[in-house]
Parts: C-alpha cells; structure tokens; sequence
C-alpha cells in the first residue's frame, strides 16, 4: 500500500480489512478518545515483537491490551471489587486498570514484558470498539508514535512518525480526550495511581477511595511505571513550563485569556479542552523558527494533574 492510501476512512469494508490484518500478525493505527493506538493481535508473540520495533520501546515497558467487553477483560485477569466498581464507572473510556494476569489465557507473556500483571482497558471510540469486535481477539495499543515523542491525536500524526512500519492508519479524526489513559494499579492492597491521565483522580477517589499517588506536594518521589521514563513526550525543541511570558525566539502556548500567546491551549481556562489541544499544539509550534516552546502554568486539578506530567516529562532533560 502506497503512503498516499495509507489514511484510511473507517468505512464497513475498512474495518473488515484492518480487522483481517491484526488477525495476520500486521499493526494497524487506530482512533481511540485519548490518542491513536498502534495496533497488534496481542496473543501473538510475532505482532507484540512488531510494535516493540516499530516504535523502538523498551521491552521492559508493558502494553496495554484493548479488549470490547469487562467479561473479556474478566477472561484475561482476576477481578476484586475495586475493580468491578472501576470498571462499571468508567469503562468504556480512558482508564487503565493493572491487575493479576490468569494463568492460561490467549495472551502472549510479552505483552506485559514478562511481569504477572496485565493492563487492560475498553476504550470509548467506536471506531476502536468495533476493531476490537470484528478482529475478534484482545488488541496490544501504546501510542502510536515513536517512543518518548509526542502522541498523536490525529491520523497524520501517526502517519509522520510511524508511516512506514504500519499497514494501515484508520483515520477517525481528532481524538475527543487527547491525553492517555489514567492508569491505575489494583495488584496490591492499596491502588495506586500510576499515570494521571484522562479520567480524573478525583473522580476515581470518589469511587473506591483513598489512591496512592507517589507525589508530595505535586513533586514525583519516583517513576511508578516501568515505561515511566523521565523524559517523554518531547518535541523536538526544548519545552518550558510555567512561563508568564515567552523570552525571545520561543513560542508561546498560553492557558486562558488575556494571554496573548501564538496558541492558547483554552482560551477560557478550561482544562477539559486544554487537555485536548495539548499535544497538537506542542507539534503545531515545534517548527525551526522557534528556540523553545514556553507554556503557560496550568491549575494541577482535574485534567489539569495529566496535562502539567506531560508537559514536566516534555521538559525533562533529553537522553542523549
Ligand atoms: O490512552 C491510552 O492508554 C493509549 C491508547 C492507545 O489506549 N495507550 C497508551 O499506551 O498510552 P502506552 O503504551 O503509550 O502507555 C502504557 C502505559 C505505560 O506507562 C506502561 O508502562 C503502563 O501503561 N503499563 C502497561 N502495562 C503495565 C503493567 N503490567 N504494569 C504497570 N504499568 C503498565
Ligand atoms: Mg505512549
């Protein structure tokens, strides 16, 4: 397929034929609410392989597994109560849970590198949704970018960074969220947040209360995930938060009115719709004619606790 037909419109017939590739051991870029997925069949070994190569991940850092249902999910891992509330809160939409694999299932050992967890979550999007049904099989997503780079929020996006290393990109336009999963670790007594994401902490806490966070005072003691690498999620140029104003030559992303900015992230301070523009933004001004890009303070409540770990590991110093 040329690159020009890589994009494709999620018509019936597209989604028979991306669904006949993931069953083929090929990946597949798809829309979820949060950010596009890259896709693979996550029983087989040979497809996991591919998404770790693709986007040239660690092998130590472990997938999520997209499935349609919480009884699949059931399937694949023990549920406890606090699971079962979680899941019939917020499932489908953008919460990842990490719970005790079962023994036995379909799943291939590589898709949580080894570890006897599994991250599961039924995203929101239909287009995803009827991927997972008609594939017919628990599907492997990270993001669909290279590893440590921003993640994509539109079609284009995934075909820039990973166009060449997926068989098809399904284009279901913008994501609504914008930001990942919140990911939160039931395996043991108490739950812990391990990636604030885009479900609210708070909103969480009200359904099974108390949630470790690994922060004091808003700082990170440290990295909860094994992927949780400092720095991730990087443009290309330098990214400093907590800026009044930009300095000369940089960009600046500003964060409610008044604030001049080359792009505001929401005019009228709403995090929900900051959360949203955040990484299309950070990619917009990524462009040569700037120095850095210098981003407004954002209020660390909701979404806003997604938005400002984005934008720490975004300004975190770079791996040489
Ligand atoms: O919104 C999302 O979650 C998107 C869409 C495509 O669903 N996916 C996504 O995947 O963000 P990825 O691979 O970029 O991030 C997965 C995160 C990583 O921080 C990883 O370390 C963590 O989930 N994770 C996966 N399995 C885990 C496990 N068994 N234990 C602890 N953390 C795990
Ligand atoms: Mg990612």
């Amino acid at each position: 397929m040329s690159a020009r037909h890589l994009i494709i419109r999620p018509t019936r017939r597209a989604l028979k034929q991306a669904a006949r590739l993931l069953r083929a051991g090929h990946l597949v870029a798809f829309p979820t609410e949060t950010v596009y997925g890259l896709g693979g069949d996550a029983t087989s070994d040979r497809a996991i392989a591919r998404i770790y190569a693709a986007k040239r991940r660690p092998r130590h850092n472990p997938l999520i597994v997209h499935v349609a249902t919480t009884a699949e999910a059931r399937r694949l891992a023990h549920f406890d109560s606090r699971a079962e509330r979680l899941a019939r809160s917020f499932w489908p939409g953008p919460l990842t849970l990490v719970l005790t694999r079962r023994a036995g299932t379909r799943l291939s050992p590589h898709v949580s590198s080894g570890l006897n967890s599994v991250a599961i979550r039924i995203p929101a999007d239909p287009v995803a949704l009827a991927l997972i049904r008609q594939s017919a099989r628990p599907v492997a997503a990270p993001s669909a970018n290279h590893s440590g780079g921003v993640s994509p929020t539109r079609a284009h996006h995934v075909r820039h960074s990973l166009g060449g290393r997926v068989a098809m990109i399904l284009d279901g336009g913008p994501c609504e969220v914008g930001l990942e999963s919140t990911v939160v670790d039931l395996t043991g007594r108490t739950a812990r947040l391990l990636r604030p994401g885009g479900i609210a902490l708070e909103a969480l806490q009200a359904a099974i209360g108390d949630i470790a966070t690994d922060e004091v005072d808003g700082e990170e003691l440290h990295p909860a995930s094994p992927g949780r690498l400092l720095s991730h999620y990087a443009p290309d140029r330098p990214v400093r938060m907590n800026a009044d104003k930009p300095q000369a030559g940089e960009a600046y992303l500003a964060f409610g009115s008044g604030g001049g900015g080359t792009l505001n992230l929401s005019e009228k301070a709403d995090l929900v719709e900051a959360a949203a523009n955040l990484f299309a933004m950070l990619r917009t001004l990524d462009r040569p004619e700037f120095t850095a890009i210098a981003v407004a303070p954002i209020p660390h409540h909701g979404l806003g606790r997604a938005i400002n770990d984005r934008l720490k590991r975004a300004a975190a110093p770079r791996r040489a």
